[in-house]
């Protein structure tokens, strides 16, 4: 039998671009006959019975908005057996029959677990980490990688100005997809990521060559998840007499606001739109990704397996254009 009541939420980190995935569940739903519900507050909310019908005119205007409407939460008891039964039991007290998660790779965890339990769930990818596996793209990178962009494009002016060495440090837990990117597009002197592993040494070489051959900056992009780590990084920096002045800036939560790209609003809005198709298909357990530039799915299974490996060529690209 056709289902007829499903629900959407965010979960985990919010990303640019939530809203228009919710946007794009909730109109498509409805253009469906379905019946859409929106889940405040991610797992909490779902724990809580925080649960209210969605119509189109509830997301009218959100496509361009940063943060998500349906707001987003971290819950250590749907990590528990018994959260999970108890979140199953809100479902059903809905009458809700499916439902699509929006979020990271713990959130995907989390839908997993509903499927596992019977319940059909579609997760979406939405986190600015671009963690994820067996997508090219989740919800909210390219977002953060443009705002990542500009802010290094304005150190850079003061930098320059002042003859300095700036160490900035963006986010991507623990990995170093942001970083990478924004050392390819943003140019810097030197990308330290999780993925690889870095001498503190080779930093007072690749700034004492910056001051000599006559630059008149040295960026340094560093992931919040490198080792070592920002602190040990900047401490031994200004233990060395390297010709720059060393400075610090942590970028943090400002590269998960703003305004969503087109590239992220369309991304969303696919993304959405197919969760919602799947769901009507039956299908359960799987995450729609983007592979290439086609909108597809794969099981969450595999998705949250492991953390989404970098690109080897681009890898080499940083170290020869650095
Ligand atoms: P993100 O989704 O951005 O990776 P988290 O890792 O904090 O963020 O996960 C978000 C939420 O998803 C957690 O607070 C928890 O409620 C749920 N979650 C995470 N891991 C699991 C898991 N293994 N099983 C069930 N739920 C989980
Ligand atoms: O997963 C998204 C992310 O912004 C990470 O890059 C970062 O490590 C983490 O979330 C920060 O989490 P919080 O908002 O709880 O400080």
């Amino acid at each position: 039998m056709a289902i007829k009541r499903i629900a959407v939420m965010t979960s985990g980190g919010d990303a640019p671009g939530m809203n228009a995935a919710v946007r794009a569940v909730v109109r498509s739903g409805t253009a469906k006959g379905l019946e859409v519900y929106g889940i405040r507050q991610a797992y909490t909310g779902l724990l809580n019975g925080d649960i209210e019908r969605m119509t189109s005119r509830d997301v009218s205007g959100i496509i361009g908005e940063g943060g998500t409407i349906l707001q987003t939460a971290r819950n250590e008891e749907f990590k528990t057996d018994k959260g999970q039964k108890r979140g199953l039991r809100r479902l059903n007290e809905h009458g809700i029959e499916g439902m699509v998660v929006i979020g990271g790779d713990g959130s995907l965890r989390g839908a997993l677990s509903l499927h596992r339990l019977g319940f059909p769930v579609i997760g979406a990818p939405g986190s600015i980490d671009n963690d994820i596996s067996n997508t090219d793209m989740s919800i909210g990178v390219d977002t953060a990688l443009n705002t990542i962009l500009e802010a290094l494009d304005r150190i850079r002016d003061t930098a320059s100005s002042h003859e300095r060495a700036f160490i900035i440090e963006v986010m991507g837990r623990k990995c170093g997809y942001l970083a990478l990117m924004a050392s390819l597009i943003g140019g810097a002197e030197k990308v330290m990521i999780p993925e690889e592993p870095f001498e503190l040494g080779e930093l007072v070489e690749i700034i004492e060559d910056a001051y000599i051959k006559g630059k008149n900056h040295c960026i340094f992009i560093i992931a919040e998840g490198a080792q070592p780590g920002t602190r040990e990084t900047v401490d031994f920096l200004r233990k060395h007499d390297i010709g720059f002045e060393v400075r610090l800036t942590v970028l943090g939560h400002l590269q998960r606001g703003g305004r969503p790209t087109a590239f992220d609003r369309l991304l969303a809005t696919r993304m959405g739109v197919h969760a919602v198709e799947l769901l009507l298909e039956g299908v359960s357990g799987e995450m729609v990704c983007m592979a290439g530039s086609a909108i597809t799915h794969t099981p969450i299974e595999e998705a949250v397996s492991k953390q989404r490996a970098l690109n080897p060529r681009d890898l080499e690209l940083a170290k020869i254009l650095s």
